[in-house]
């Protein structure tokens, strides 16, 4: 970056734009980012310990996922208590102090709400199964009695997303098999009744309390699964992940989830400094993901799509005009996601065969490529990503080139779905891994020497760490950190949903936004083209004479023009 692109840094209009439009948000998994008292399991001193990282890299937020109370049935998306820190996270206290650092250093913070379900051992549950049928607390979750002649059968067809079906039969009081329970993840995890006026005051009540301790905003779990079809009727097909043959689904993407978002929107709005949410909201087209977004509604929504989509010119250019439309109808900005913690990490997926179906992102089993290959395809790809207008979503470790573990032992891994015979594959694990910070072995610093890690690390991580990138010029760390400093200094790259697309050949993907261009060789072949400009950065290595500028396959190249 030169000092003349700093000094065209236009703070009046950065000051303008509201700040999630364009924001740069970093995604912590807590158990996995630093373990400050060497239980093996990250928490939230560690996380406050590392901001000043952070801070470097050069992010505008941070998504924490769920550090709530949780028996850990699902990696804490299983919340006991909505109110409390788990203790293996830390306490009230620590989340409180790591807000209030946050904000010193100029990050906000967004945390994760899992409303579609409790774990079974939240209050309200537990008092549900130990009251038995008739309990006024079964009224806030699906209870229904069995099919069949001793109601041995589930009451409806629904499966669960991490396999079998998605109803689990309680015990009565007197230990008798009883009525059912509806749960569209694991047996842990009973799905709230949305149509309880108790279930909605809750959540409001939630929401107040953390925007209370200061938070920026929040994730909003599962946000197309809240409101089912009365009566619960049957879905008939064999898996969710048929969601999208299904067109309209009994247990997703109701129209009824928008009052919710609508009621919410109005709290958000009650705080000074534009609370925000971002919805997990897995919808059958690009049109119903906007529905959330829309003005009176959540900020942003995840873009599966874009998530899925293949490493392929063509495919990509439909994939972001699509994005780019949908949302602009609805006067939201695009949101943009490469890996997180479901989806096999992209330095590995974006190489494997098959991507780009829809429902199969977290379905499919990874499988090791070559690590070279990997990690040039996911700079160019990352690279890309930023230079889109629009939110960007980063999830930890990208930043180093981490790759999806492919091998660990099956007596190491916790994903609830990996025992499981049907549904998700249940191989999230591999993208989970505890991050590398320093030092020849592991825990590479993510705790203190010698100490554990809750899932083992690989040894190549040694050259993977913080310590081993920063200030190296060529590693994955600086890349990001100079791209982060251009995407903020440039005036291009702001807010304003603008890109041109500029015909650069098959299979090379080409751009432009005010005063820059994004170019991008997704061909299998080197490609030669005439300089548009100053190179800002590089994915890669390129060739360069003055007049031609030549891309090796998977390279991107931002340009000042
Ligand atoms: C989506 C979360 O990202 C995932 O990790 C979790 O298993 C499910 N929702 C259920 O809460
Ligand atoms: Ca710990």
């Amino acid at each position: 970056m030169t000092d003349q692109l700093i000094a065209r840094r236009d703070f009046a209009v950065a000051a303008s734009v509201s700040w999630w439009r364009d924001a740069v948000i970093y995604q912590i998994y807590p158990r996995s980012f630093a373990d400050a008292n060497g239980d093996g399991i990250g928490d939230l001193p560690g996380i406050r310990s590392r901001l000043p990282y952070l801070r470097e890299l050069g992010i505008d937020a941070v998504w924490l996922s769920p550090f709530y109370a949780s028996p850990q049935a699902d990696a804490g998306y299983d919340v006991a208590d909505y109110r409390t820190v788990d203790p293996v996270f830390g306490t009230l206290a620590d989340a409180e102090g790591l807000i209030g650092d946050a904000h010193d250093l100029g990050l906000r913070v967004i945390v994760d709400l899992v409303p579609n379900h409790s774990s079974d051992q939240h209050e309200w549950f537990r008092r549900a199964i130990a009251e038995g049928p008739g309990s006024p607390f079964r009224e806030r979750y699906h209870f229904r009695p069995g099919r069949g002649a001793d109601g041995e059968l589930p009451p409806n067809d629904w499966p669960s997303i991490f396999g079998g079906p998605a109803w689990t039969r309680a015990a009565n009081p007197d230990g008798s098999p009883g009525e059912w329970y509806l749960h569209l993840f694991a047996p842990e995890q009973p799905d709230f009744n949305w149509d309880h006026p108790a279930v909605a005051d809750e959540f409001r009540t939630i929401l107040r309390f953390w925007l209370d301790l200061g938070v920026d905003g929040f994730r909003i779990d599962v946000a197309h699964g809240l409101v089912k079809a009365q009566g619960l009727p049957d879905l008939g097909v064999e898996t969710q992940w048929h969601l999208l043959d299904v067109g309209v689904s009994p247990c997703f993407d109701r129209d009824g989830v928008h009052d919710i978002y609508r009621s919410w929107r109005r709290i958000l709005d009650e705080y000074p400094g534009e609370r925000i949410a971002v919805a997990e909201a897995w919808a059958p087209t690009l049109e119903r993901v906007a529905a959330y977004v829309r003005p009176d509604e959540l900020h942003q929504a995840f873009n599966f799509s874009y998530l899925g989509t293949a490493w392929n010119a063509a495919e990509q250019r439909r994939m972001i005009d699509a994005s780019l439309a949908a949302m602009r109808a609805v006067g939201a900005p695009a949101t943009w996601t490469l890996s997180n913690h479901d989806v096999v990490r992209h330095t590995t997926r974006l190489l494997q065969a098959g991507e780009g179906e829809d429902g199969e992102v977290a379905g499919r089993r990874p499988t090791e490529v070559d690590p070279a290959a990997g990690l040039r395809r996911a700079r160019a790809a990352s690279l890309l990503l930023l230079a889109l207008p629009g939110a960007a979503y980063l999830y930890q470790g990208e930043e180093l080139g981490l790759p999806e573990v492919v091998d660990l032992p099956p007596e190491v891994r916790q994903d609830p779905a990996f025992h499981r015979a049907t549904g998700q594959d249940g191989y999230r694990d591999g993208c989970r891994v505890p991050i590398p910070w320093h030092g020849d072995r592991a825990p590479y610093g993510f705790g203190p020497e010698g100490g554990p890690s809750w899932l083992p690390q690989p040894e190549s991580w040694a050259r993977l760490s913080v310590a081993a990138q920063q200030g190296e010029p060529g590693s994955t760390l600086s890349l990001y950190r100079a791209a982060l400093a251009v995407r903020r200094s440039h005036p291009g790259l702001g807010a304003v949903d603008d890109l041109r697309w500029v015909e650069a050949g098959e299979g090379v993907l080409a751009f432009d936004r005010d005063g820059f261009r994004c170019t991008v060789n997704m061909s299998a072949e080197p490609v030669r083209i005439a300089r548009p400009g100053d190179v800002l950065l590089a994915s890669g290595p390129t060739e360069a004479d003055p007049d031609t500028v030549v891309l090796p396959p998977d390279t991107t190249v931002w340009w000042n023009v």
